[in-house]
């Protein structure tokens, strides 16, 4: 009960947030969908990380929506272009060579800045009040780990994490039992659920719930205006692989589920677990082990999110996609 009303408490005041990213169609949409939403999100920044594609295109394609956005004010930073310990693995097969495919690559209009992604997190974590800005990874999580490893001060005066990453009952999509951002940089992620500050973590049991079917595609395409036809695009082109490997009508809608949850979270639900990264075994790199039924001693650090009101988070998806007029 008091979790809830803490979060009903968060979720009332303007947040001020970073997100952490590697566009990525997904991360693309999630990112459209907060500056969509400027009353109850104050976007700080977003930050770029190898994931999806290269760093170079991560950078290039945040920056890109951006200029979809409207918002070419928006600080963009490059970060790290590798994880901390294992090599880079990229999922071109998924989001395509550009990372983003759907939508038409230009330059962008909008600026990279010139500080390093862990410095700004740091930065901005230590010129702001602590307890007051909320970090949004939906990528590897090499940044965020090393901004704590590089300033351990910095821990504390983090709000919360609000994350994508992992899974329980899913499986991986990566490996047979480890989920993508996870599992490119499994050492971050350790850091991290290691970190002692309150964590939401959107696993692959929820996101594999919200599915980019084609009637919700073609409602987004008929709203008509720049953000929206580039989000119907580029579903379009990232749910293909999962709806072939699946079998489902439409691939899940991951980013956008973490930007979701900090604007309605009541459209999901969740469990206060404990959850573990797997970094010795090479057969097992990278899972998430979620301590669901509590059959462990270890601590509670994270609030597992395992189901969503699919029907509800389009919805608001939709309507805040008219935001771009
Ligand atoms: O496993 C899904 C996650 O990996 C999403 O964040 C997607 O963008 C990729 O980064
Ligand atoms: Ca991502």
């Amino acid at each position: 009960m008091l979790r809830s009303w803490v979060n009903r408490k968060l979720q009332m005041n303007r947040q001020s947030i970073i997100i952490d990213c590697d566009p990525g169609q997904d991360d693309a949409v999630n990112l459209l969908l907060a500056m969509a939403s400027p009353d109850e999100l104050d976007l700080l920044g977003i930050t770029t990380v190898a994931g999806n594609v290269p760093l170079n295109l991560c950078q290039r394609n945040a920056r890109l929506m951006c200029d979809i956005a409207g918002r070419e004010d928006m600080p963009v930073y490059a970060g790290c272009v590798r994880p901390m310990v294992r090599k880079l693995i990229t999922a071109e097969y998924v989001h395509g060579k550009t990372g983003i495919d759907g939508v038409e690559i230009v330059e962008p209009r909008t600026p990279l800045q010139d500080e390093h992604a862990v410095d700004f997190i740091i930065d901005t974590l230590l010129e702001r009040d602590p307890g007051t800005i909320t970090l949004v990874p939906t990528g590897p999580l090499t940044n965020v780990a090393l901004a704590m490893i590089k300033e351990p001060t910095i821990v504390e005066r983090i709000q919360q994490i609000v994350l994508m990453g992992g899974a329980m009952r899913e499986g991986g999509n990566y490996s047979p039992s480890a989920e993508f951002n996870i599992m490119v940089d499994p050492h971050a992620a350790h850091v991290v659920f290691d970190c002692g500050r309150p964590i939401t973590a959107m696993g692959l049991d929820v996101t594999h719930t919200v599915l980019s079917t084609q009637a919700r595609i073609a409602r987004l395409r008929d709203i008509g205006n720049d953000a929206a036809t580039a989000t119907a695009n580029m579903l379009d082109f990232y749910q293909r692989y999962d709806q072939l490997k699946y079998g489902t009508d439409g691939g899940p809608l991951h980013d956008p589920c973490t930007v979701a949850w900090l604007l309605q979270p009541e459209l999901f639900e969740g469990k206060d677990c404990n959850v573990a990264v797997e970094i010795s075994s090479e057969l097992t790199m990278g899972n998430t082990a979620v301590d669901f039924w509590d059959v462990t001693d270890r601590p509670a650090n994270a609030h597992w999110i395992h189901t969503a009101d699919a029907d509800g988070f389009y919805q608001l998806l939709m309507e805040r996609l008219h935001h771009y007029g």
